[in-house]
């Protein structure tokens, strides 16, 4: 049986942020999966930055994407049509062949998800790699302890809204957010809990709300912005203060964004540890993470949103919106069957 689908390829290469030129829609048919290979109808496909500097021909962690190929990407699905028998037609399953509707797979390049009570999608987001992100930098990159006054940016998004509830919820002396709109942070101050929140795109500078916000400086900065936001939290870390440098979404998409601050002495007066992570070296810590979201979810204590649109049509524009801060938590798309 062959199954007709649509992927999304690589076009051209963005020189800024990504437009319709950037993308294309192919058609294809795929063959009937070979011995020990499956199809999988894909349900939910994640959107995340680090698409954009992997669209960008520069050697990385990751090996750029290829034009005039598939774009990759996290993705839920669930298998129908099946040459190997430990994954049957049925199974639902977490893969990278995103950006497209369907996927021939073999048993390797998929992880089969368990039925649990959480809905599929939470698989690219707070039980997935974000949630891990989160989990992973505060815990372990940054070294949290009870008590620490915590600083996260991008708040309003999937990694930054749950490092700050993750904080709140053990036990920071106080967590602080900062997000691109009033909407965003009064969401991060109401439904995450956060103690206080900062619109970072307010006339008033970052560096003059987030005082206010701690005039006691902050223990742990969660950075996902680099740029002007890591520039004023080195103003306001307490000596031996930690940094988890997650991203640097304010550069992805090119222009004039510098992620190098000019005041980087104060890393070296004040004593700081600022260190880089990717969750790709740290699967040890793996199980921890699934243990405790697991818990807080269950008990209602971990507040999650995502912004979803729908179709594959809709996922360029999707991912260009989510670049420039039109999601609020987890940014996917639902493909209904
Ligand atoms: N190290 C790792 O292993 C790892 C893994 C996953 C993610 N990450 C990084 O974590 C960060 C957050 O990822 P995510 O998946 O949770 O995305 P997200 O926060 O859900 O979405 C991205 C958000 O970034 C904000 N943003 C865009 N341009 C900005 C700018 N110039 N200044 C400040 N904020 C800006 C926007 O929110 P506003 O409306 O608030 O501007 C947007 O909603 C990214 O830097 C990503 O690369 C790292």
């Amino acid at each position: 049986m062959t199954t007709p689908t649509r992927e999304i390829h690589l076009a051209r290469r963005p020189t800024g942020p990504p437009d319709a030129e950037t993308f294309a829609f192919v058609d294809r048919l795929l063959p009937a999966p070979a011995d020990g290979q499956v199809v999988v109808r894909n349900l939910a496909l994640s959107i995340d930055p680090y698409m954009r500097p992997r669209m960008n021909d520069e050697p990385s962690y990751v090996k750029p994407y290829e034009i005039g190929k598939a774009l990759l990407g996290g993705a839920v699905g669930e298998v129908i049509a099946s040459a190997n028998s430990s994954i049957p037609r049925g199974t639902k399953v977490l893969h990278s062949s995103g950006w497209r509707e369907h996927a021939l797979l073999s048993g390797d390049q998929v992880k089969v998800i368990a039925d649990g009570p959480f809905p599929l999608s939470y698989h690219l987001g707070v039980l997935g790699m974000p949630g891990f992100t989160a989990y992973l930098g505060l815990m372990h990159i940054a070294e949290f302890r009870p008590g620490d006054i915590v600083f996260v940016s991008a708040a309003g998004g999937a990694v930054g809204g749950l490092v700050g509830q993750f904080a709140r919820l053990s036990d920071a002396g106080k967590v602080i957010g900062s997000a691109g709109s009033e909407e965003k942070a009064a969401y991060v101050l109401k439904d995450l809990g956060f103690h206080a929140a900062i619109n970072y795109r307010s006339e008033e500078p970052l560096l003059t709300q987030l005082r206010r916000a701690s005039p006691e400086g902050v223990d742990v900065y969660f950075d996902n912005v680099g740029g002007e936001h890591l520039s004023a939290t080195l103003e306001v870390m307490r000596d031996h203060g930690r940094i988890a440098l997650c991203g640097t979404i304010s550069s992805y998409n090119g222009g004039s964004g510098t992620t190098v601050p000019g005041n980087m002495f104060k890393a070296v007066a004040k004593r700081l540890t600022l260190k880089g992570f990717l969750t790709l070296d740290h699967e040890p810590v793996r199980p921890a993470f699934e243990a405790a979201v697991t818990d807080w979810l269950a008990s209602g204590q971990l507040h999650y949103r995502e912004t979803s649109t729908s179709g594959l049509d809709s996922m360029p524009a999707a991912f260009a919106g989510m670049l420039q801060g039109s999601n609020t938590g987890k940014a996917i798309v639902m493909l209904p069957g």
